[in-house]
Order: structure tokens, then C-alpha cells, then sequence
């Protein structure tokens, strides 16, 4: 049994055989369902890119954890840069197991950078625990080479973007689910701050039939 929590915008709690933090963004989140301080045991942070609402409180969680941060080579240099103690699992595209976990980081488009300068590139990650595959998109606007992910692994839960502005808007999240085949699939990154206000209600009614969409409020949780 795995259980996927919402923590708002596009941070997500993963527990199972593992628990995982994916873009813990949370101060300065104003629909953030958790404080950094909430979180004592940690394995895995995913990070998908640098800008502040993905890499978020990462360093905090992990200095305190212990938790790995797990991101593109790059953006893992510039993290423990600053911040020696924490431990950086740098990778690129491709395939890799941490601790037991499948991770597989795929590309995304857009940009990273600390908001002025690049640092690495985007990315979205395919993971899989205790047997449920689950691929956070990170922020990215569709592309036709989702359906790779969808052949090469299989997709049970597909954590996507839906905000528009800075990603995928519903319509384009609509065709993502065309190309992922998810089992089941979560919008993320909406309603968050005024440019990225979306209903998830017009995406659901979008996806249709293909897939199951599960909306969850910050807090919520869904068990697979
Ligand atoms: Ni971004
Ligand atoms: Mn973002």
C-alpha cells in the first residue's frame, strides 16, 4: 500500500516501504498542508527543478532528516554548495535505484534557474515503490515523447500539472493523459497564487473516460 499526500502546489508526500518528499515547497506556500518541521522520517527528497516553489524547504527537511536529496547532477552541486552535511544523489536522464526505489528522471519542458541564472535543467520523475509507479511531471508543458513513459514503464499515478502560466493548462494535461495511459491520475500545480488559477473540475471533465482523476485538496490523500 503506498500513500500519496497532496502537501499543495506540486509538493507531494510518498510513504510506503519509503517515504519520499517531492518539491517540498511549503514556507511561503499559501496552500502548503504541512510545515518542514512536520516531517521526521524522510528517505527520499525529489527535487525537479531550481525555482524556489519546487526546490522549497529540500535542504531544511534534509539537514534535519537526513534525508537524500535526489535532483540533476547540477542543481544537486549548487544545493550542497552551500550546505555541506546534506547528501546530493546527482543523476540526469535515465534510470538509477536509491535505497531500493526505482527512479527514472525524465525530461520536462521548462526552465530552471534560482530565478536569474540556470542551474541544471528541468525534469519530471517516474518512481516506483513497493511495486506502484508513479510519475511526477514536475512543471512542463506536454509533449508527444510521454508516450515513452507510458511504454517503457507503465504508469499507475500521474501527478500533473494543470495551472497553466508557468505549465500545461487543463487542455494540454488532457492530451498528456492521452500519451501516459495513467491508471489514475492527480492535478497538481493550480490555485496556488492568482496567474495559476484554474477549476481541476474542467480537466476532469476534459479527461474524460481515459483515466481516473482523483482531485485532492492540500492535505488529502490517495492510496493505492
Ligand atoms: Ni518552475
Ligand atoms: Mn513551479
Amino acid at each position: 500500500m503506498v500513500k500519496v499526500r497532496f502537501l499543495g502546489h506540486a509538493a507531494f508526500e510518498i510513504r510506503g516501504s519509503k517515504n519520499i518528499l517531492i518539491d517540498p515547497f511549503l514556507t511561503g506556500n499559501p496552500s502548503a498542508a504541512a510545515k518542514p518541521e512536520d516531517f521526521e522520517r524522510v528517505d527520499l527528497i525529489l527535487v525537479t527543478h531550481a525555482h524556489g516553489d519546487h526546490i522549497g524547504d529540500a535542504v531544511e527537511i534534509a539537514k534535519r532528516t537526513g534525508a537524500k536529496i535526489v535532483a540533476m547532477y547540477d542543481i544537486a552541486n549548487y544545493l550542497v554548495e552551500d550546505n555541506r552535511g546534506i547528501t546530493t544523489i546527482g543523476m540526469n536522464y535515465g534510470p538509477t535505484e536509491v535505497d531500493g526505489v526505482k527512479i527514472v528522471q525524465v525530461p520536462a519542458w521548462h526552465s530552471s534557474s534560482n530565478g536569474k541564472y540556470e542551474i541544471g535543467t528541468a525534469c519530471g520523475f517516474i518512481i516506483e515503490l513497493d511495486g506502484v509507479k508513479i510519475y511526477h511531471a514536475g512543471d512542463t508543458f506536454v509533449f508527444k515523447d510521454m508516450e515513452l513513459f507510458a511504454e517503457l514503464y507503465g504508469i499507475d499515478i500521474a501527478l500533473l500539472p494543470i495551472g497553466g502560466h508557468f505549465t500545461m493548462g487543463p487542455l494540454e494535461a488532457a492530451k498528456a493523459v492521452e500519451f501516459l495511459k495513467p491508471k489514475y491520475v492527480i492535478p497538481m500545480h493550480y490555485n496556488t497564487f492568482p496567474p495559476i488559477k484554474k477549476d481541476p473540475e474542467e480537466f476532469k471533465e476534459l479527461v474524460g473516460d481515459k483515466s481516473k482523476v482523483i482531485i485532492l485538496k492540500p492535505g488529502e490523500v490517495f492510496e493505492l
